[in-house]
């Protein structure tokens, strides 16, 4: 009763991975207990998170090397892993809302969430493609579109694009104050996106993800995406960040969202098998805490086992 914060399965989004393939269900060695899977997994996950009342997943492709490139043009192919995972969601589980990332990286030869030239991203380049990407997401029927890529400017491009595309009612979940942090790694090897080790390719996503030194530039970014017309925002890492939530927590009108990332899930999970934390109650003093600060809504990789627990 006394209680100020509660946490509850309509709180949680669970990301998946998804991957080409029929019966694919292969583990990430960084995340144990995660899995790229393919369509037809990802319809039989999609039952168990809808049966323990997970509101939404956040879907990411892991798309073979052979069909990526500079541009990342898979990425506007209707056809393509996402586009599909998108439409059997629908159908196996239609209660259930799709977000789809909204970033280069996972098709991108480079490794990059935008387009690279001569050592530089390309940002306004960039925004027209990831625009177009918006696009074949929502006519495949995604609930909500979620841009991770840190491009300026993006979130306005893609609320014009669907609204010139006549999806007025598909939402806008801006990843607005997004770091440059280590603890995507593991997320990095699940798609193999990270940047390429190559000549001409910037090592890191240091110029357009934010530096974790910084927080009043948190507020900036927000403002940028609220008036460029985001339905929600999001601060991500998580449970590093716990100030940069509570900061835009207390300014935003609309719902803040925070991941936790597959770093922390790889923390949690790596000392839990080690037998040297309590996995279920490192992990929910962890979501609680993430709540506490402020954020509305969390993404977690343990969504569906936080989901069983909260039910017991
Ligand atoms: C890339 C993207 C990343 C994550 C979500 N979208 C990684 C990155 O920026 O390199 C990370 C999620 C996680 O670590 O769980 N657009």
């Amino acid at each position: 009763m006394a209680r100020e914060t509660r946490l509850s399965v309509d709180q949680l989004v669970a990301p998946l991975f998804l991957v080409e393939g029929e019966g694919v269900r292969d583990e990430i060695a960084s995340m144990p207990g995660q899995y790229r899977l393919s369509v037809d997994e990802m319809e039989r996950e999609l039952s168990e998170l809808a049966e323990v009342g997970i509101p939404a997943v956040a879907l990411f492709p892991a798309v073979d090397e052979s069909v990526k490139d500079p541009t990342g043009s898979e990425a506007l192919n209707p056809d393509g892993l996402i586009p599909r995972a998108l439409r059997a969601a629908k159908r196996a589980a239609p209660d259930i809302l799709t977000i789809s990332d909204v970033a280069l990286d996972p098709y991108s030869s480079d490794g990059h969430d935008g387009i690279v030239k001569d050592g530089r991203i390309l940002n306004d380049e960039s925004v027209e493609v990831l625009a177009q990407m918006a696009l074949v997401q929502a006519a495949a029927g995604a609930d909500i579109v979620a841009p991770s890529d840190m491009m300026d400017g993006r979130v306005g491009a893609i609320r014009e694009a669907l609204d010139e595309g006549g999806y007025t009612d598909v939402a806008i979940l801006a990843y607005t104050a997004k770091y440059a942090s280590a603890f995507y790694g593991p997320f990095r090897d699940a798609l193999d996106s990270a940047p390429r080790h190559r000549e001409g390719i910037p090592p890191d996503k240091k110029t357009y993800q934010m530096d974790p030194a910084n927080s009043r530039e948190a507020l900036r970014e927000l403002h940028l995406d609220l008036d460029e017309g985001a339905d929600m925002v999001m601060v991500k890492p998580a449970l590093p960040y716990l100030d940069v939530i509570f900061r835009l927590a207390e300014v935003s009108d609309v719902p803040l969202a925070a991941y936790h990332v597959s770093g922390e899930y790889a923390m949690l999970s790596a000392a839990a098998r080690n037998g040297w934390l309590d996995r279920r109650d490192a992990v929910m003093e962890s979501l609680i805490a993430i709540r506490r600060a402020g954020a509305d809504i969390v993404l977690t990789y343990f969504a569906k086992e936080v989901a069983r627990w909260l039910s017991e």
